[in-house]
């Protein structure tokens, strides 16, 4: 059934029963998955908005669906949100180990890793401290977490976060532009000091399995070189390239690499596989075979830099701050307008939602086609392909 009205906005069509909006009094509100920056400007957004436009109670869930499950949850007073707007990671915590629908039991006599479904203890949980909804904020992971309980017929929002830029669905998710920003920054320094010692620079960046982050922190530094995993490199083309700038003047080159950036026909590399947790291949490791290769097969003096985990701290830019604010009122606007299983998006500038089963899981990827790419192609950047 298609739903003509009530909305939240103009834009937002969604296809459940409209459940009464005056039945909501008291929502739980999760962080799931790894931080990011703008997640506060999210829980104050959705805080306040509840409590002076809706007069609910807002209760703070902690460390995502763990504190679901461990019953771990506090109320969060208007004066509790005062402040954060500017602050980098959550206020209630986070996890990315956590599955409710999968939740490691111990290993089996053989060590393999077993696993129980403790969806109805959190079902419990929700029934005891009588909450109406959720909002959950977190990546592709936590909405898979989430779905469950959609189906369980618990009223959900979704809210996008990653700094990895890769949910479907949005063209946008807050914390992005501030891990871009960051990245770009470092990338500045590397770049006085590359063109110093005449050195092949190797910046890796976070992003999982694509390639946001080191398109956007590479252009915006203007990087010689970016690899993504949606373009599989050729060693042999990047190290032409590099060899080619050896002889101007400075003689360097700055190389930003995807941490899922893979050879043509290789495989992205592994730091870390935990089979027991929710989130269990930690990528990482590909600046510093790069750095070595290059190095090998061109002879010029190469240096690695990764940036891991400084692209997930500190405060959100105004543009995330804006963004998750606008995302956390939105979130209020769609619940209390009867939505439900739906996850707010920004879609051509427009806030609008999508259906949150949709995203669970998948990732949104660079397409090859993309005009950043061929901006930077026009300017001279390599792809290594
Ligand atoms: O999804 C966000 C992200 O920072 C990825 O870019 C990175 O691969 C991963 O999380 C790191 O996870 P963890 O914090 O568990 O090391």
């Amino acid at each position: 059934m298609r739903i003509v009205g009530p909305h939240c906005c103009g834009n937002c069509r969604y296809d459940s029963p409209v459940p009464p909006a005056q039945s909501i009094h008291r929502i739980g509100l999760l962080t799931g998955g790894g931080d990011c920056p703008g997640i506060n400007a999210v829980i104050r957004a959705v805080t306040k908005t509840a409590i002076f436009q809706h007069n609910l109670r807002v209760f703070g869930i902690e460390d995502g669906f763990q504190g679901l499950l461990e019953n771990r949850l506090r109320e969060l007073a208007a004066s509790d949100v005062s402040g954060i707007l500017t602050l980098g990671g959550t206020i209630l915590g986070a996890t990315n180990k956590c599955d409710p629908s999968r939740v490691f039991a111990g290993n089996d006599a053989g060590g393999a890793p077993t696993f129980v479904n403790k969806i109805n203890l959190c079902l419990q949980t929700i029934r005891n401290h009588e909450l109406d909804a959720l909002i959950v904020v977190g990546g592709d992971g936590t909405m898979n977490c989430a779905a469950p309980f959609v189906q369980a017929g618990v009223r959900c929002i979704g809210v996008p976060k990653t700094i990895d830029n890769d949910i479907v669905g949005t063209d946008i998710t807050f914390g992005f532009t501030t891990a871009y920003t960051t990245a770009t920054l470092s990338l500045d320094r590397l770049h006085s000091t590359a063109a110093s010692h005449h050195r092949v620079m190797v910046c890796e960046v976070m992003g999982r399995n694509a390639g946001w982050l080191a398109l956007h922190a590479g252009v915006s530094s203007g990087a010689d070189v970016i690899l993504i995993p949606e373009i599989p490199y050729d060693i042999n083309s990047v190290c032409r390239f590099v060899e080619s700038r050896r002889a101007r003047p400075t003689g360097f080159s700055i190389v930003v690499v995807a941490e899922g950036a893979k050879p043509i026909g290789g495989a992205p590399l592994v730091t870390k596989v935990d089979p027991t947790n929710a989130d269990p291949i930690k990528l990482g490791g590909i600046g510093e075979h790069l750095a070595a290769q290059i190095g090998e097969l061109t002879g010029l003096e190469t240096r690695i830099t990764v940036l891991g985990h400084v692209l997930r701290g500190g405060p959100p830019v105004a543009a995330d701050r804006i963004l998750a604010t606008r995302f956390g009122h939105h979130a209020m606007q769609l619940l209390m307008s009867g939505a439900h299983g739906r996850m707010v998006v920004m879609h051509q500038g427009e806030l609008d939602s999508i259906n949150l089963l949709h995203v669970a899981n998948k990732q949104r990827l660079v397409p090859r086609d993309h005009p950043l790419i061929a901006t930077a192609r026009a300017v001279r950047t390599n792809f290594g392909d």
